[in-house]
């Protein structure tokens, strides 16, 4: 099939990339004609693992090519897929000008039958207004699908092409029997294609997102209670995820969620609530207590060298907000970091891959480290961010010999009690006896 995707960020480069390796003709539009230049020449300009390999085939290929040109792309795509920013507006929702200016532009310029599809996490009622939009300048038949993705950063490749299910949001017969088609090689294991209208597929993503970070913040409360009563969150949440109805995943407590999509998402559902006069009570305490969340090491780090951390070396273990990702958004270390720099702390730092961004935020106020050991040289405390798999079995001799005290604040929980117990360490984690 003929395939236009409108934005290259995460979620467009992906979904290119994904339907060109199934063998369909993908043209990428993008407006920043340096990224366009850089991505011809088979430069993957983010870091997802996978996506190079398979990027670089369907380049070769040619079934993968990129523009600066909007009119190429529609003229090339049957199927055009938006996957345009809806960053958060002041007000925590949805800033929809992206999508609609491009919708206004795709009105104004096709001349003949296209389904555009809604790839974007957008609010309910986004399908209905791009369908307005275009209606007001298009000559031909359209459709609009609602067709929510559910990537997550570091595993977007394996989930595009081996996704738990496909949700599609279409009120067009035409339009839905076409997405069927196109989806039909990631679903032959049997995974559900599951077909509904625009506003519940819209809705399906935010409920989903939502609710994980309702889950992952309801075991955030429960660790935190552990600590009061002296119970071991990771026991407990043995013991509750071995419920089917609950599930062993998103049950591991830490320094709070993070990234683009959580805060986002949860953010501008509640705020789609007050518009239609509705209190979204869960939602509103969930933001409220990963805030608090992001900050809890910080009173655990204050107990043990008091409130003045002036002279005090820290060493910072991951950055991004979580592993296998270079993204810092809305990451509980850039808190973290603020926090123990406001005390008068000297951080130094290291992750595998978000340094660069990090580096863009913090300037010359952090000391960035080449390696995970570098941090430790003369170190009064390390602190762990966010569980990258290297920093999960480090030699802990050499780590002692290296810093000054022997004291870690785990935010992630990485290591047993009993073995840095053992090992001699001071360790503060999460939710557990310590
Ligand atoms: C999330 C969803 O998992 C995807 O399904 C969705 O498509 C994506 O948002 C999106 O809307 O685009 P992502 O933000 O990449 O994906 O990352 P997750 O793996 O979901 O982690 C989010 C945050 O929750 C991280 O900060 C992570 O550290 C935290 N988390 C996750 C926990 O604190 N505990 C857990 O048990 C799981």
């Amino acid at each position: 099939m003929k395939i236009a995707v409108i934005g290259t960020g995460y979620v467009g480069l992906v979904t290119g990339t994904c339907l060109a390796e199934t063998g369909n003709d993908v043209i990428c539009v993008d407006i920043d004609a340096e990224k366009v230049e850089k991505m011809k020449q088979g430069v993957v300009p983010i870091y997802e693992p996978h996506l190079d390999v398979l990027f670089e085939r369907n380049i070769k290929a040619g079934r993968l090519e990129f523009t600066t040109s909007l009119d190429e792309g529609l003229a090339h795509g049957d199927i055009i897929f938006l996957a345009l920013p809806t960053p958060e507006d002041e007000d925590g929702s949805a800033d929809l000008s992206y999508v609609l200016k491009v919708s206004e532009d795709i009105g104004k310029k096709i001349d003949n039958y296209k389904v555009i599809v809604d790839k974007s996490t957008v609010p309910v009622g986004t399908a209905e207004k791009v369908r307005a939009v275009i209606a007001q300048n298009a000559t031909t038949d359209f459709d609009v699908v609602s067709n929510p993705e559910f990537l997550r950063e570091g595993y977007a490749v394996d989930d595009f092409l081996k996704p738990e299910r496909i949700v599609i949001g279409s009120s067009s017969e035409r339009a839905t029997r076409l997405m069927q088609k196109l989806y039909s090689p990631f679903v032959r294991s049997g995974n559900p294609i599951i077909t509904m209208d625009e506003k519940s597929a819209e809705l399906t993503k935010y409920a989903a997102n939502s609710f994980l970070a309702t889950k992952i913040t309801f075991m955030n409360e429960i660790a935190n209670y552990c600590e009061k009563v002296g119970a071991d969150v990771d026991k407990v949440r043995v013991g509750m995820g071995t419920d089917s109805r609950i599930g062993k995943r998103f049950l591991f407590p830490g320094i709070g969620y993070g990234g683009s999509c959580f805060p986002k998402d949860v953010k501008a559902l509640l705020h789609a609530g007050t518009l239609v006069d509705y209190d979204f009570k869960i939602l509103d305490s969930v933001v409220e207590i990963n805030q608090i969340q992001k900050q809890i090491l910080i009173p655990k780090i204050t107990a043990h060298f008091g409130t003045d951390l002036s002279g005090k070396k820290i060493a910072i273990w991951g950055l991004s907000f979580k592993p296998e990702t270079d993204d810092i958004r809305e990451a509980p270390a850039i808190d973290i970091m603020n926090s123990l720099l406001d005390l008068g702390a000297e951080l130094t730092v290291f992750d595998p891959e978000a340094m660069p961004n990090i580096r863009k935020q913090f300037g010359d106020k952090l000391n960035y480290a080449n390696g995970m050991y570098d941090t430790l040289e003369g170190a009064d405390a390390l602190v762990i961010c966010t569980e990258w798999s290297i920093f999960r079995s480090p030699s802990f001799s050499r780590v002692k010999e290296l810093m000054k005290s022997h004291v870690i604040f785990d935010g992630r929980n990485i290591y047993q009690v009993d073995e840095m117990a053992n090992e001699g360490f001071k360790y503060v984690s999460i939710g557990r006896n310590q």
